[in-house]
């Protein structure tokens, strides 16, 4: 420094230049140069390493929010997506972003073996970039079981089970994997490490590894052969590629990003389910070589042709010296690319065309909306899968397929081939009931269950009874009308949504003195009744509310319903009890689903 001290910004520049030299850095940068002139290929490199800069960027942001734990992780992705502002951006631009980094990766490479990168002296760069390729992969396929979602939990499943397959070593490398007897935390928390630390710590040592050797062989190269290329500098030729080709990756995961709004999420993992598991797109050449090979041999292929193009790739400078003879080397290479392309579009083509994937998807979809959309009212401390079992929209219908559609029918369960007690549609109802009244022995009611000619129609004369008993009367459409509105409203539930309409109090009134009056010779009602002692017809009081159908599931055996008796031999076909097999929330839900799905109202 000479002279006056300067003064102002000027001066506090001069004074950080001589504390850090920063302005030769600068020229140091400035002046970088490379080898002939700009070109795209080298462009593709340096983006593929811009594009892992800024995901690393985005990556960094979605830690700050991540949860590494099989009950918080796909809650924290959630909230990522759906709360956090800006979240759902963030994770679409990573996860877009990451595909096209396959893409990328996978296309360098390709030029890289048209350009004959690895022709000695530079086989080590060769191999650092095939490493590169790699852990790009694996960084893909690690960041995909981070959300503990099915579709990332289910791939990593098929893979640990590949990893068992292994001749002797296959369960203890299967165990290894995912840290334990089964893929759980100890798994997830591996993934992360490996997704936030030990893959990207390797890819950066790779890379600088990888720019270094590449120039040193370049000089070498440069050195034997005498020649003499120009070095042109990067800026801003080079920079402008490179810049230009960032610009367009970041284009494509930005649109990709709006066009999906975000990334997708499937319903939380769960390893009671079934999913029609499939791996990334990238590795579904494998999934079909797997297919065409069965037994010890599916490991044989599975982990032999991988090692056998790995292998050739790793050999490839030896294998093209680059003299005439050996020009075809590079043939393989291609016709493997070739193939593998055919195999993802006929892997993807024979997946739609396949009746039970698509049927599989699209439950698994239908879960996934489901889950999102209960997810928004808050995911409990014990995690989404419990957060699942709790709803009564979705666990009542997997348990009403399960335990209820043998018999009944609702909805789209059940099937009228089977069933052998009431169809359950519309069931507390004003139509249902008059139709119980008029012919409780229709099919669809009672005429398949035991109680089959135990309750006379309130308007068709039974020929049987009549000879003996008293005359027949037959009921008004307006009697019949009020009582069966009376006992609709018996089933309202002031917290039903929608809420049940008001309704007409004069035909309430009218329709409780019918029951009163005419019905309670068999049926219970608030306790009274069976005037004969029979201790076969329900009771009706609270008929269709939710306790009813409760204590109708938890046992049709008592007063509450069918009667003390209900379950005596002679009953043989009747409703079985549930109490003992289902918990007392299982049955609050199944009754919720069922009696929401029969009203129409949320269950
Ligand atoms: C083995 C056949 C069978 C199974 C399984 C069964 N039910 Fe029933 N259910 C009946 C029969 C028969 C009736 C008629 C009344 C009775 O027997 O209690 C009935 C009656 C009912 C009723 C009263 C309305 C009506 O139509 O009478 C409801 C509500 C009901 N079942 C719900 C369920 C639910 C929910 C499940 C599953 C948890 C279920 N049922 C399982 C046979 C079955
Ligand atoms: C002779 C005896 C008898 C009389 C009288 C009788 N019921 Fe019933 N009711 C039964 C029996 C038994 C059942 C069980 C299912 C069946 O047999 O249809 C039943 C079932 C019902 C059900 C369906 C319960 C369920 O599980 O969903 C309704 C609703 C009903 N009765 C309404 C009435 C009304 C309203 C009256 C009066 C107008 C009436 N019943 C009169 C014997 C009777």
């Amino acid at each position: 420094m000479s002279g006056e001290p300067k003064r102002g910004a000027a001066g506090l520049l001069a004074w950080l230049d001589d504390r850090t030299g920063y302005r030769a850095f600068h020229q140091r940068i400035a002046d970088i140069s490379v080898d002939g002139g700009a070109t795209w290929s080298r462009a593709l490199g340096n983006a593929v390493i811009a594009t892992l800069l800024v995901q690393s960027l985005a990556g960094l942001a979605l830690m700050a929010v991540y949860a590494p734990s099989t009950t918080a992780a796909w809650s924290s992705v959630h909230y990522l997506s759906y709360t956090q502002a800006g979240g759902w951006f963030a994770r679409g631009l990573h996860h877009w972003a990451s595909h096209v980094l396959v893409v990328l990766v996978v296309a360098h490479l390709g030029l890289a073996i048209g350009r004959r990168v690895y022709a000695a002296p530079a086989e080590v760069a060769w191999w650092l970039l095939l490493a590169r390729g790699a852990l790009v992969l694996g960084l893909a396929i690690t960041g995909h079981a981070l959300p503990w979602d099915q579709s990332g939990y289910w791939a990593r499943r098929v893979e640990v089970a590949i990893a068992g397959m292994t001749p002797a070593l296959g369960p203890t490398l299967a165990r290894w994997v995912q840290g334990g007897a089964s893929l759980g935390q100890l798994a997830l928390t591996r993934f992360y490490a490996l997704h936030v630390g030990v893959l990207p710590l390797l890819l950066s040592a790779f890379t600088v590894l990888h720019i270094g050797i590449e120039r040193r062989a370049a000089v070498k190269r440069r050195d034997v052969s005498g020649a003499t290329t120009a070095q042109t500098p990067y800026f801003p030729a080079q920079a402008a590629r490179d810049g230009a080709l960032l610009v367009l990756v970041l284009l494509i995961a930005a649109a990709l990003t709006v066009h999906a709004r975000g990334a997708p999420l499937s319903a939380p993992a769960d390893a009671a389910s079934d999913y029609p598991a499939r791996p990334e797109w990238f590795l579904l050449p494998l999934f079909m070589v797997r297919k065409l090979a069965s037994g010890p041999w599916e490991f044989l292929f599975v982990a032999g042709v991988p090692a056998i193009l790995v292998g050739y790739l790793l050999a490839l400078p030896w294998i093209d010296k680059g003299v005439s003879a050996t020009r075809g080397a590079r043939a393989p290479v291609a016709l493997v690319g070739l193939l593998s392309v055919i195999a993802i579009g006929v892997s993807l083509r024979r997946d739609a065309h396949d009746k039970a994937f698509v049927t599989a998807q699209s439950k698994a979809d239908a879960r996934a909306v489901a889950a999102i959309a209960i997810a928004k009212q808050g995911v409990p401390p014990e995690g989404p899968l419990v957060m699942l079992r709790r709803d009564a929209e979705l666990r009542g219908e997997e348990l009403f397929a399960k335990h209820c559609a043998t018999c009944h029918i609702l909805g789209n369960l059940g099937n009228e081939k089977d069933a052998i007690a009431p169809t359950l549609d519309g069931f507390g109802l004003e139509a249902w009931i008059e139709a119980v009244m008029h012919d409780p022995d229709a099919n669809e009611r009672f005429g398949k269950t035991a109680f089959t000619g135990l309750m006379p129609s309130v308007d068709v004369p039974n020929v049987e009874l009549a000879a003996d008993g008293p005359p027949f009367r037959p009921m008004t459409l307006e009697d019949r009308h009020a009582t069966a509105v009376f006992l609709a409203s018996e089933g309202d539930e002031a917290t039903d949504v929608p809420k049940p309409s008001p309704r007409d109090a004069a035909l309430v009134a009218k329709g409780e003195a019918t029951v009163r009056e005419r019905c309670t010779t068999c049926h219970m009602y608030k306790g009274q009744g069976d005037d004969s002692n029979q201790e076969v017809a329900p009771e009706l009081s609270g008929y269709g509310s939710l306790a009813w159908v409760k204590a109708q599931i938890a046992n049709p055996a008592t007063k509450a319903t069918y009667r003390e008796h209900a379950l005596d031999a002679e009953w043989k076909k009747h409703m079985p009890r549930y109490d003992h097999e289902l918990s007392p929330l299982d049955i609050e839900l199944v009754a919720r689903w069922t009696r929401g799905h029969a009203r129409g109202v949320s269950p």
